[in-house]
This record gives C-alpha cells, sequence and structure tokens, in this order.
C-alpha cells in the first residue's frame, strides 16, 4: 500500500480521494488492515484515476464498479455492523469472523468490501507480464513455468462458474491458485491472498460483454502489480 501510494501521481491521489470523499480523515490505517475504530468504515482511495487501467478496463467500468458496486460494500458492511460487538474490528479481522456466522449477509458484504480493495491494488497502468526475481522462481517452483502458472490463473478464472473470484494464494508456504464462489475469499480458509482477479461481469462486462478470457488476458498482459504481489509475499 506505502509503495503504491507512492506510486500514484498527485493528480491521481487527488481524484482517487474525491472519489472516496465519503471518508472521514483518519479511519483508514492502510491496507490490508483497513481500521474501523468508532468510525465506519470507509471506501480506500483508488491507487491510480479511475481511467488509468484504460484501454483494458475503462474508467465508466472503474467508475460503476468501484464507485457503486465496492461503495455499496462498504456501505452495507457499515449498515450490518451497527449495534454489534463486531465494531471496532479491523476489515481483515471481520472477515473471519463474519466467516462463522450463520446468517452470511455480514460476511458477503465484509468479504467483497476487502476483495475489491485488494483486486484493486493488484493492478497498476502499464503493469503485467513477468515477475522478476524471488517470485519468479516461487512461480516457477509451484506451477513448472511462468506459462504453468498463467494456464492455472486464466483456467480458475475462465472455470469459475457464476460470480467469484481467482487467486494466487499462499497456503502455508506453498504457492496455489484457487477460485472462490461470489463473495468468498481466501482470508476465510486459511490461505494468505497475493493477488485475485474479479470474474463478476460487473468488473469486465461493460468492455468485454461475455469475453471474460480477454479479460483475464489483458489483467495479466498489461494489468497486474507484480510489486504488489512480491511484497505480499513477503
Ligand atoms: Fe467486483
Amino acid at each position: 500500500m506505502k509503495q503504491a501510494l507512492q506510486e500514484m501521481d498527485r493528480r491521481g491521489f487527488l481524484k482517487a480521494a474525491l472519489a472516496g470523499s465519503a471518508v472521514a480523515a483518519g479511519a483508514l490505517a492502510g491496507f490490508p488492515g483497513i481500521a474501523r475504530g468508532a468510525e465506519p468504515f470507509n471506501l480506500p482511495p483508488l491507487p491510480y484515476p479511475e481511467n488509468a487501467l484504460e484501454p483494458h478496463i475503462s474508467g465508466r467500468t472503474l467508475s460503476f464498479h468501484y464507485g457503486k458496486h465496492h461503495q455499496g460494500y462498504v456501505n452495507n458492511t457499515n449498515r450490518l455492523l451497527d449495534g454489534t460487538d463486531m465494531a471496532g474490528l479491523p476489515l481483515e479481522k471481520l472477515v473471519k469472523k463474519a466467516a462463522g456466522l450463520k446468517d452470511k449477509a455480514l460476511f458477503n458484504n465484509a468479504a467483497q468490501a476487502w476483495n475489491h480493495a485488494f483486486y484493486w491494488q493488484g493492478m497498476k497502468p502499464r503493469g503485467g507480464g513477468k515477475p522478476g526475481g524471488k517470485l519468479m522462481e516461487r512461480l516457477e517452483k509451484a506451477f513448472g513455468s511462468f506459462e504453468g502458472f498463467r494456464k492455472a490463473l486464466t483456467g480458475a478464472a475462465t472455470g469459475q462458474f457464476g460470480s467469484g473470484w481467482a487467486w494466487l494464494v499462499l497456503e502455508g508456504n506453498s504457492l496455489k491458485v484457487t477460485n472462490t464462489l461470489n463473495a468468498d475469499t481466501p482470508l476465510a480458509h486459511g490461505q494468505k491472498p497475493l493477488l485475485t482477479v474479479d470474474v463478476w461481469e460487473h468488473a469486465y462486462y461493460l468492455d468485454y460483454q461475455n469475453r471474460r478470457g480477454d479479460y483475464v488476458n489483458a489483467f495479466l498482459d498489461h494489468l497486474v502489480n507484480w510489486n504488489f504481489v512480491s511484497e505480499s509475499l513477503g
């Protein structure tokens, strides 16, 4: 997050800050430990302007996806937390705790708030291609080759029936590709997320219609923020 913020130009930061103008100062302590404290959760600023991922993801898609969908999940989480003893938990801890509740409404919205914040961080303008260094070695070891990783993530993303997410995760000390249905998240399964691609139709339909595979290829070829993945891997 720190590096992502540093990479933002001032105009981008201002635009992102305005886009998240709902936000009371100080309530966002950083990602992924988005703190709530006594204040409601805020929509975290996008790490780039809404049109910065064009032509691969349009500003129109980002405007709806971030400004309407992500904002909606944050708002619903705040509403559902009112009057509960879980208000004040950082978002990641809230997601893990809510996963055990019988009523899934809080989990679904809190997990979607977290998943989207994570998804934005995993992309950047002029990203994509291959990572370097230790991360590349880890991917080659886990998947046989970078192409093996690419095939696994593409398969998870395009093979997800209906809405959901495809992920690169750390499970124990192993890199794995997985997918989750609807709002579900690796946080609820003891895995550490490293990268995700949103395969809900709202993520790509304005730009790609039913061509989910083209969207996933654009994500891998032009958008992945490998620095963020490396930092998450540690
Ligand atoms: Fe989404």
